[in-house]
């Protein structure tokens, strides 16, 4: 691919400058200490994307506060001073190295599985998550029943992550993503079956979306209005793949268009393959369609019409003819690659010199479990 591809080209967001539109995207690593701290180890394993030539890093998921945030053991924190300073060593060094780096900033919610803090969950209602916790990050068997979180409650909750974002600008960071997404905490009040709520937080789908405009709104009055900011949202989770919004594209446009009022930067969808309609066609549409229609839009353009934003597209865009399509279409601004980056560090560079890029090997990167191998720096 020629180095004047569009991918390859800067773009503006928020107030940050990107060298090229393609970022690495949030994952949890557990490989920070049992108390949440950053290690040397990641400072080396997030460098070595910005030398790889990624423009923007996106952290794995961090916690937010010291009550029911925490995923899972090992899982990053940025709540003190300490947790603080070893991710502005990461941010610092990333800098050197040419690239922007965003915090991901997460509530687990009922899915958390590894906490120090507390061992119930709490979540939007006391529905059980579906599956059964991952073995990825040390997790065996059916999660737990959360707690209906008070009122008060979500205010810790919302505070959490303002506390949090205030720490990420300190420490850096040139913008924080707010984890909305994969049936963690703020996209089990999203999602139907997980929300049951009758109060101003459950029922239609505005009122499910309420928690995270109030979270993304609290954050941006924290944080002030040059230090950008984004939301990550989903419709499959870690314990549901295939969850599809009821509502289509009626949901998808009150979902993306309250996030587009919410004083938020960008959205950054995620989906198993991101080029694919976001729903499936039901017959009546198929009967009536000419060529394309609004039902064949992919979650990225759709959050591109209705919140009116910058998008990032994630999901299996490895491949980069497929990542430069999606660009080109103009259906996202910004594309990420998760086990395409795990396995090609350096996979901007790569693509430019037209060199191979390697395959994903689960075994080799992820088993036995997802800590940061040192092989892998
Ligand atoms: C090891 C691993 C850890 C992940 N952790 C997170 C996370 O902390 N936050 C998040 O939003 N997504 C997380 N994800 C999902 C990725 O960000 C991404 O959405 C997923 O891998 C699909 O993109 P891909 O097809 O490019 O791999 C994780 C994925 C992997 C493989």
């Amino acid at each position: 691919m020629t180095e004047t591809s569009l991918l390859f080209k800067n773009v503006t967001l928020g107030n940050i400058t990107l060298n090229n539109r393609i970022g690495v995207a949030p994952m949890a690593r557990v490989s920070a200490t049992f108390e949440g701290v950053a290690t040397n180890q990641m400072v080396s394993y997030y460098t070595s994307f910005a030398r790889g030539g990624f423009g923007l890093i996106i952290t794995e998921a961090i916690y937010t506060d010291d009550k029911y945030s925490q995923g899972y053991f090992n899982n990053p924190g940025l709540i003190n001073d300490e947790q603080t300073q070893a991710w502005k060593k990461i941010v610092d060094s990333v800098h050197q190295a040419g690239a922007k780096i965003f915090a991901q900033i997460m509530h687990a919610g009922a899915l958390s599985q590894g906490n120090r803090f507390i061992q119930e969950t709490i979540g939007p209602s006391a529905v059980q998550p579906k599956g059964k916790q991952m073995e990825l990050y040390e997790g065996k068997g059916l999660y737990r029943i959360p707690r209906e979180a008070t009122h008060q409650e979500l205010s810790e909750v919302i505070n959490g992550f303002v506390n949090t974002a205030k720490r990420a600008k300190t420490a850096g960071f040139d913008g924080v993503e707010i984890h909305g997404a994969n049936g963690y905490l703020l996209d089990q009040f999203l999602t139907d079956y997980t929300n049951k709520r009758t109060d101003k937080y459950g029922g239609s789908t505005k009122s499910r979306v309420r928690l995270l405009v109030e979270v993304s709104e609290a954050v941006r009055e924290a944080v002030g209005e040059h230090f950008t900011i984004g939301i990550r949202i989903s419709q499959g989770k870690v314990n549901n793949y295939n969850h599809k919004w009821a509502g289509k594209e009626k949901d998808a446009e009150i979902i993306f268009g309250q996030l587009g009022h919410a004083g938020l930067d960008f959205i950054h969808v995620t989906e198993y393959e991101a080029w694919q309609p976001a729903f499936p066609k039901d017959e009546a549409t198929i009967l009536t369609s000419s060529g394309l229609d609004n039902s064949d839009l992919s979650l990225a353009a759709l959050a591109k019409k209705y919140g009116k934003v910058c998008v990032i597209a994630n999901g299996h865009l490895e491949d980069p003819i497929k990542a430069r399509e999606i660009i080109e279409n103009r259906e996202a601004d910004i594309i990420t690659l998760g086990k395409g980056a795990l396995a090609n560090h350096d996979w901007v560079n790569k693509v430019k010199k037209g060199e191979p890029l390697a395959e994903f090997n689960e075994e080799k990167v992820l088993r036995p479990n997802a800590r940061i191998k040192d092989f892998e720096i």
